[in-house]
C-alpha cells in the first residue's frame, strides 16, 4: 500500500463558525483567542479518532457486566504547540487530553527568509515510539515551521504515522512539502487556503495568529 498525506477538514458548523470568526479582521483579540480555543478543542476531537490508544476491558454496572473500552493511560500522549500561536489552540486540545504531556517548542519566521529559527525547545532526547504526538499550529503557510517541527521529532523517535497535526488554515506550499516528506502524517485542518502571498502570508488566511491572540 502507497502511503499519502492525509488531509480532514471537518464538515462541522462548529469548526466553520469559530474559522469565520478568527477570519474577521474585525474580530478583537479576546474574541479570536476564543475561536482558536474552540477549533483547537473540535479539531483535537477530530483527530482523536483512531489516535487516541484504547484498551478493551468491562464493567459492572448496576445490572450487568458489559464490556467497555477506556483510555489506554500505558501509552503516552504528548502534545507540541508551536510557539507562539500553537498556545491558542493548546488550551482546547489539554481539555480533551488532560493526561498528555505538553512539550512546548519556540519557532519564530525571519521575516526577511521566512526561514524559522528556533528559540525554545522543551523537547525530551528520546520519546517512546508509541507516543502518540499532536502538534498544534494555527497556520501552515510555507511549510517551514511545521518540516523543521517534524524533522525535530523525528529525530527523537517519533513516529509520523503516530502524529496529528492540529491546524487552522494550510497553504498548499505547505501540504507539498510534508506530503513529499512524511507520506503517512494525518492532518486537521478547518481549511486549505489558495496560497501565499509575496510575504509569504496564507491567503485568505486569518493574518497573523500570534499578534492576533497575544494582542501584539
Ligand atoms: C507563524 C505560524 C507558524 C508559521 C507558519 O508563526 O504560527 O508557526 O508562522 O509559517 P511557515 O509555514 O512559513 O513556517 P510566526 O513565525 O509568525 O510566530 P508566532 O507564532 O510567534 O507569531
Amino acid at each position: 500500500m502507497t502511503l499519502q498525506l492525509r488531509v480532514y477538514v471537518p464538515p462541522h458548523p462548529l469548526i466553520k463558525h469559530w474559522l469565520a470568526v478568527a477570519r474577521d479582521a474585525a474580530t478583537p483579540s479576546v474574541l479570536f483567542r476564543s475561536a482558536m480555543t474552540e477549533l483547537g478543542r473540535w479539531l483535537t476531537y477530530e483527530a482523536a479518532r483512531e489516535w487516541l490508544p484504547t484498551e478493551e476491558t468491562t464493567v459492572q454496572t448496576p445490572l450487568a457486566t458489559c464490556a467497555a473500552t477506556l483510555i489506554n493511560p500505558q501509552i503516552p500522549v504528548a502534545v507540541v504547540p508551536i510557539l507562539r500561536a500553537g498556545l491558542g489552540l493548546l488550551e482546547g486540545a489539554q481539555t480533551l487530553l488532560p493526561l498528555a504531556s505538553i512539550y512546548h517548542l519556540g519557532l519564530m519566521r525571519d521575516e526577511a527568509t521566512l526561514e524559522p529559527m528556533c528559540y525554545l525547545n522543551k523537547l525530551p532526547e528520546k520519546f517512546n515510539p508509541e507516543t502518540r504526538v499532536l502538534i498544534t499550529d494555527p497556520m501552515l503557510a510555507t511549510g517551514g515551521s511545521i518540516m523543521a517541527t517534524m524533522a525535530e521529532l523525528v529525530h527523537r523517535g517519533v513516529d509520523p504515522s503516530l502524529t496529528r497535526i492540529v491546524c487552522v488554515v494550510a497553504a498548499p506550499a505547505a501540504l507539498q512539502k510534508l506530503s513529499a516528506a512524511y507520506p503517512g502524517l494525518i492532518i486537521y485542518s478547518a481549511c486549505i487556503d489558495e496560497g501565499l502571498n509575496e510575504h509569504g502570508f496564507i491567503v485568505p488566511g486569518l493574518g497573523d495568529a500570534g499578534d492576533r491572540i497575544f494582542g501584539t
